[in-house]
């Protein structure tokens, strides 16, 4: 019976929550808004605002890491990234199913984690100063990552 209405009061939410969360422009939470935007494309609903940010990051990961591959013989920070482009693939997955599932709680942990790893990968190559194509776009990559974890706090539990 307890089991019975917690699934009839879920769906109730789910129906309900588009309407709650239409409106506003949720790259306004985030710390990066243009490239925030440009992602997101004036989606307004907050769980698909984070999905399609989730899922762009995938790609652009994937593609980076195909990069790393190719230059992780010569060690240093490509040999970090490379790895790293991996762990962040397996904890962007993650994330995916916790949006799913509305585990906001889940969501940020392993969005946190995905953060994390582009943050060393990002730090394995120089950081800031460095000028280099793959550097800049890991920093891109951390950026996004950034936005997306931004997102996912609006998401509704
Ligand atoms: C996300 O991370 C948490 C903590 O490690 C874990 O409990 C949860 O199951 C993860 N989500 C998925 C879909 O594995």
């Amino acid at each position: 019976m307890v089991l019975l209405f917690c699934m009839v009061s879920k769906s109730v939410v789910a129906i309900a929550r588009p309407v709650i969360s239409g409106g506003r422009d949720p790259c306004s939470v985030s710390d990066f808004k243009v490239l925030c935007r440009s992602v997101v494309k004036g989606q307004k609903n907050v769980n698909a605002a984070t999905e399609v940010s989730i899922r762009e990051l995938m790609k652009r990961t994937t593609k980076a890491k195909e990069v790393a591959a190719s230059g992780q013989k010569s060690g240093g920070g490509l040999k970090t990234c490379y790895s790293n482009y991996d762990s962040a693939i397996g904890n962007l997955q993650k994330a995916l199913k916790d949006l799913k599932k509305n585990d906001g709680f889940s969501l940020n942990i392993n969005l946190s984690a995905s953060l994390t790893e582009f943050d060393t990968c990002n730090d394995a190559m120089g950081g800031a100063k460095a000028s280099n194509v793959f550097a800049r776009s890991t920093k891109t990559l951390h950026e996004m990552a950034d936005n997306c974890l931004a997102l996912s706090t609006l998401v509704k539990q």
